[in-house]
């Protein structure tokens, strides 16, 4: 696929060590629309050759990557004007200013300016003209580059499963509870002696931005703003012995109570956004529906769309509310990496990048 204005664009990503910055590199090694010259992480790595600091998680190392040597997060040392950012949120918040700051476009996957009000929060098939708001967010920061952000790996998986309903039917209430995988807590993030054979039911900071983010993410953008969707959520979030992929239950109360034919029917058409239409990270269907008794699972579900498309089951009749359905996707690349480079690919398409 040629690229909207038939060339590439150099990227960097930052905090390319870890899980999501490896997640990052997978899916820009071979991209069509950019191109990965550098990648930067902390002091730690930083000066050194990126195969020596990196311990590479998942299949090959791309070849390309393997002898660049690991830049500092500063926007001094990386020349791209397009960073993709893994880091850390302890770390997030200032270096990512610094970028956007110095004229570059920062897609984050921290938590650090997601609910900013000028602060697009991005899932592209649900929300992409959320977008609008980096002229609210030029005038107001005067900054020469910007910040784009995805969400919380949870709260992106119940976002897409939940945008077909929320168009459709009037949501009123919605419980959940997630089944998250260890590769969310980044590497070597928990140990295993704490999560092997074990269920962990705290996850630091996951209840309140699985809330609160979801609510923008499915909110309308009018006038400027994004107005949050106005639905009551409760979350429980656990951490589960499983290597990739979010599983999510969840219970929904609806004013106009459509019932599990409906809702399924409201899933299996819903294409989302078609301006989304064409973009290489695009899965066909950014959302399925399985008619299996014991579906969705990791196991077997995760790599669903390359690991970008949500699989929905068990949709049935809730006797305290009135649906239940479970909800799978894959953590670093829906939740995290993929989503961020689909964004990016929403931004070229729209000529954000024709000046860099
Ligand atoms: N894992 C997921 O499923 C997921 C999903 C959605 C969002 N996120 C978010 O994505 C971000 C990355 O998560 P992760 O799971 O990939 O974490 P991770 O495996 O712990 O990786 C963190 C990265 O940040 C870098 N870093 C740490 N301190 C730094 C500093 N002082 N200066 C510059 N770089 C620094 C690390 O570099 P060194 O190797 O040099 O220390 C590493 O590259 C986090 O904000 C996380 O909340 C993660």
């Amino acid at each position: 696929m040629t690229t909207p204005s038939g060339r590439k664009w150099k990227v960097a990503v930052l905090g390319a060590t870890g899980a999501v910055g490896q997640t990052f590199i997978r899916l820009l090694a071979n991209h069509p629309w950019f191109e990965l010259t550098e990648v930067a992480a902390s002091e730690r790595s930083s000066g050194k050759r990126y195969a020596d600091c990196a311990r590479w998680l998942e299949g090959a190392m791309p070849s390309m990557v393997g002898e660049l040597q690991v830049k500092t997060c500063s926007p001094s040392d990386v020349n791209a004007d397009i960073v993709f950012s893994a880091l850390d949120s302890s770390v997030a918040g200032e270096i990512e200013k610094s970028f956007a700051e110095a004229g570059k476009f920062v897609l984050s996957n921290a938590k650090n300016f997601r609910m900013d009000t000028d602060v697009p929060l991005v899932i592209p098939e649900v929300n992409a003209d959320h977008l609008a708001l980096l002229d609210a967010q030029r005038s107001a920061r005067g900054w020469k580059g910007a910040i784009i952000t995805n969400a919380n790996c949870a709260a992106t998986v119940a976002a897409v499963a939940l945008a077909p309903l929320h168009e459709r039917f009037v949501l009123d209430k919605l419980f959940l509870t997630t089944m998250q995988a260890v590769s969310g807590a980044g590497y070597p993030g928990v140990a295993s002696l704490d999560i092997l054979g074990n269920v962990i039911p705290y996850i630091a900071d996951e209840e309140p931005k699985l809330e609160r983010e979801m609510l923008k993410l499915l909110g309308r953008y009018e006038d400027g703003e994004v107005i949050s969707a106005a639905f009551k959520v409760s979350a429980h979030t656990n951490r589960v012995a499983v290597e990739h992929g979010h599983t999510i239950c969840m219970t929904i109360g609806f004013d106009d109570k459509p019932t599990p034919e409906a809702a399924i029917e409201a899933m299996r058409t819903w294409e989302g956004l078609a301006s989304t239409a064409g973009l290489p990270t695009r899965p066909k269907h950014p959302l399925v529906v399985t008619d299996a008794p014991d579906r969705p699972q990791p196991k077997r579900d995760v790599y669903a769309g390359d690991g970008m498309t949500v699989t929905v089951g068990r949709v049935r009749r809730d006797s305290v509310l009135d649906l239940r359905m479970v909800a799978l996707g894959h953590n670093t690349v829906r939740g995290a990496a993929g989503g961020s480079v689909l964004n990016a690919e929403l931004l070229a398409a729209n000529g954000a990048f024709d000046s860099a």
